[in-house]
């Protein structure tokens, strides 16, 4: 089979590693692909923003499976332009996307089935929103409806957080249209957990669960960014909270939005009353796949090619019995202004140890070396009988490897080894 992977993060790497793996991939191309891809991966270069290009690639290279790792390109419908081709792709369609692309909608959708969420006002002007404000309690939770990279949420604390919230978004523009509309909601405590199913469109199967680190400094400190690490073991939930996600949220939302292929990620919240959803992503998580893909046993481009081919429910997931984590290594002054074209050393080594694999991020390659291309650079992770054993493998790798100005939270996966 000939696959093509649309992305260029630590993410796209680790679907391209998962699938080389398969004895059935025959043509990589990851498009654009970073510095880590070009190993098992041909270069495309071809932005995710240009369906039209990509499907033009696709038709011309005979390309049997695309992988879409980004949200943005699914939100302008690129799912839509491959399958209107006959072509295969994993991604649903630009109407069903909003269920990641609108933080309304998807509200709506829930409270229009009962799902467990916070509770909710969303608000189409400024001045509505500031009067929400007169009454809320806080901390309260301000939201841009769109697609905002992660820039689009702000717990605040004081009614003059949120209101500087609401004006930034609303009336300066600062998110651009994404900003237009917000949701103004119930601040939840608890530990968060991202869980993830493949979907064909009439079945769907769960991948084990993972957690993220959002924030930049230790304890969960500091501006939130792309994610700093993340780890996946057995304990994250349980498998009663497991059964009630997968039948109370997941199943419920499946069958109502209809014929959803691709994968769907619910940002969820464990709470006292149980675990309620944050929100809805229609792809996989960056850095969650980095911990989930080094855990299947399951051939995954078998998966994918059932998930095209709507024959899911006749795959048998298999998982390892092994705990992952993941170490992101970033620039010392990430998620603000970076420098870029570091040289970085220590790769190999890193890579030959036990269990490890150096997933690229923000990775360049030139004349037989790698250079740092951005604020969040490598992802190393590790496989271990326990999450012990991986996260002191992840950080042996992790230290391993050297570039000018390297940075990382040291804490990665504290919480999962307090819980054991
Ligand atoms: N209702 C809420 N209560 C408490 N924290 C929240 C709530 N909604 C979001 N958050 C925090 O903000 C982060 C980002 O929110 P999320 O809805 O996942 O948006 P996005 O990933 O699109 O930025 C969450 O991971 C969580 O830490
Ligand atoms: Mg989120």
């Amino acid at each position: 089979m000939r696959v093509l992977v649309v992305g260029s993060g630590g993410r796209e790497h680790a679907l391209v590693e998962a699938i080389r793996r398969s004895p059935r991939a025959s043509r990589l191309y990851a498009a654009p692909g970073n510095g880590g891809t070009r190993a098992h991966a041909e270069p495309v270069a071809i932005a995710p923003g240009d369906a039209e290009g990509l499907a033009a690639f696709a038709e011309r290279h005979a390309i049997d499976i695309t992988v879409v790792g980004p949200e943005a390109p699914l939100s302008l419908g690129i799912a839509d332009r491959f399958r209107s081709r006959q072509l295969g792709v994993i991604g649903p369609t630009a109407e069903l996307a909003r269920i990641e692309g609108s933080k309304a909608f998807t509200k709506r959708l829930c409270s229009d089935l009962g799902l467990p969420t916070a509770a909710y006002t969303a608000c189409a002007t400024a001045e509505e929103a500031y009067g929400v404000l007169e009454t809320s309690a806080f901390p309260t939770v301000v939201k841009a409806d769109g697609l905002a990279a992660g820039k689009g949420v702000v717990v605040a604390e004081t009614p003059g957080q949120a209101r500087q919230a609401v004006a930034d978004f609303m009336e300066r523009r600062t998110l651009g249209d994404a900003g237009s509309s917000v949701v103004i909601e119930e601040c939840l405590k608890g530990e968060e957990a991202s869980f993830h199913v493949f979907a064909d469109g009439t079945d769907f199967q769960p991948m084990v669960a993972s957690q993220d680190h959002k924030r930049r400094f230790e304890g969960d400190t500091g501006p939130n960014t792309g994610g700093m690490g993340a780890y996946s073991d057995d304990g994250i939930l349980s498998s009663e909270i497991r059964r009630g996600v997968i039948e109370g949220l997941i199943r419920p939302t499946l069958d109502a939005v209809g014929a959803y292929t691709g994968i769907l990620y619910a940002g969820l919240m464990l709470t006292r009353e149980g675990p309620k959803l944050l929100e809805y992503n229609v792809r996989f998580g960056d850095p969650e796949t980095q911990v989930i893909l080094p855990r299947l046993e399951t051939d995954l481009l078998e998966i994918f090619a059932a998930m095209v081919d709507h024959r899911l429910s006749e795959v048998e997931l298999a998982w390892k019995p092994l705990a992952s984590a993941s170490i992101v290594l970033v620039a010392d002054t990430y998620p603000g202004k970076v420098e870029t074209g570091r040289k970085i050393s220590g790769l190999e080594a890193a890579a030959r140890m036990d269990g490890v694999t150096v997933y690229h991020a923000g990775t360049r390659w030139e004349d037989g070396h790698v250079y740092t291309n951005g604020g969040r650079v490598l992802n190393v992770t590790a496989v271990g009988d326990g999450l012990a054993d991986a996260l002191e493998k992840a950080y042996a790798a992790a230290d391993a490897i050297a570039f000018e100005g390297k940075a990382c939270r040291r804490d990665i996966g504290q919480k999962g080894l307090r819980r054991q």
